[in-house]
């Protein structure tokens, strides 16, 4: 059975957490001489940005408690999902003894997360179909394997886990599992966020960067129980984000119409360039995406490769991760853009054959 206690690691349960000055007062108050702040002003002429943020962002995830159905205090917000990955295994992995499980081919950030924290790696690849291999993972997890990292829509494959794969796993591993939506808006599949209320050991990773198209302002989500949020809360840096991307981050919140735009924008792209890809003779493999990426497989990545990067065009080289023999992942990009791929997919055509 899984329980918080068991795999939480000693020294963070015993951690006493860096109280920051804004933390400590909570009334109201007209002159703050409590942290050493410049009460002057800002260099910047644009932004008032002297004083802290509020450490625990209370009226971004208010919004964003609003916006998904949930409550405040399942919410942790971070310097992109990156950095909640990165908690996460800080507060659950012991350097040198507990492992995560990662199923490639994956994102790459769980695996270079685990070893600058010394955490070991269990590696179970998705099956040929890119569906989870239950038994092989039941199998592969011990009881010094602390995370499961599942990503639905995955990165690089671009296709998704089912719901029912995702309970059986939340059922038969005591550990934790984090299912990374990153990807998530620009599926029809449903959030994991649903199973949230019966799954004490469910963490989802979503983004701003993605379909929110703000990946240069640094925020991400994870949505936990209140004692997994709280504990992230515990080791993170007193003003993981700043007062500029909790001000911002407000503002995109009222914009959900435009995010929907986008998206449909991006879809209706993927959909052509599918189709478009799959009349390539060079092209022996489209798998259907339900990210905003498409994976394709060639004879020779390499090739086609440096034929889009000599003229501007940087795709991303999977070739060499299991599962994606001959890949390249390639972002559904504005529709201008993807005129220009096509183009110089049809010269490389009528070069090679
Ligand atoms: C699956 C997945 N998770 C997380 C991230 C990181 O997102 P963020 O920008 O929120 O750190 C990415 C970025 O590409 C990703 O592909």
């Amino acid at each position: 059975m899984f329980t918080l206690n068991r795999i939480i690691r000693s020294n963070i349960k015993r951690l006493i957490p860096y109280s920051s000055a804004r933390h400590d007062f909570k009334g109201k108050a007209d002159i703050f001489l409590d942290a050493n702040e410049n009460p002057i002003g800002s260099a910047t002429a644009t932004y008032m940005l002297n004083r802290y943020p509020d450490p625990l962002q209370t009226d971004v995830k208010r919004k964003i408690a609003q916006l998904k159905k949930t409550a405040a205090n399942n919410i942790f917000l971070g310097n992109g999902s990156d950095e909640a990955i990165d908690i996460l295994i800080r507060a659950f992995c012991n350097p040198g003894k507990d492992s995560i499980l990662v199923m490639p081919p994956t994102y790459g950030m769980y695996e270079v997360a685990a070893q600058i924290n010394d955490v070991g790696i269990k590696r179970v690849n998705l099956t040929a179909a890119f569906r989870l291999n239950l038994d092989k993972i039941i199998k592969a997890a011990d009881s010094r394997t602390k995370l499961i990292f599942v990503c639905s829509p995955n990165n690089p494959t671009g296709t998704v886990i089912s719901h029912n794969q995702i309970k059986t796993l939340l059922k038969k591993f005591n550990g934790i599992v984090v299912i990374d939506e990153a990807y998530i808006d620009f599926t029809d599949a449903p959030s994991t966020l649903q199973l949230l209320p019966e799954h004490p050991n469910l963490v989802i990773l979503q983004t701003f960067s993605k379909a929110w198209g703000m990946a240069g302002l640094r925020v991400g989500m994870a949505f936990a129980s209140k004692e997994i949020v709280d504990v992230m809360n515990k080791i993170k840096a007193p003003y993981n984000v700043g007062e500029l991307s909790q001000k911002v981050i407000l503002q995109a919140l009222k914009n959900r119409n435009k995010v929907k735009k986008m998206v449909e924008i991006v879809k209706t792209e993927r959909t052509k360039l599918e189709k478009e890809f799959a009349g390539f003779s060079f092209i022996k493999k489209v798998i259907p995406s339900e990210a905003n990426f498409i994976l394709i497989k060639t004879a020779h990545p390499d090739v086609l490769y440096n034929h889009l990067t000599e003229e501007g065009i940087v795709v991303r080289n999977r070739a060499s991760s299991p599962l994606c023999e001959g890949g390249l992942r390639i972002t559904v990009g504005a529709p201008e853009e993807n005129k220009k791929l096509l183009s110089l997919f049809r010269n490389y055509e009528r070069k090679t054959t």
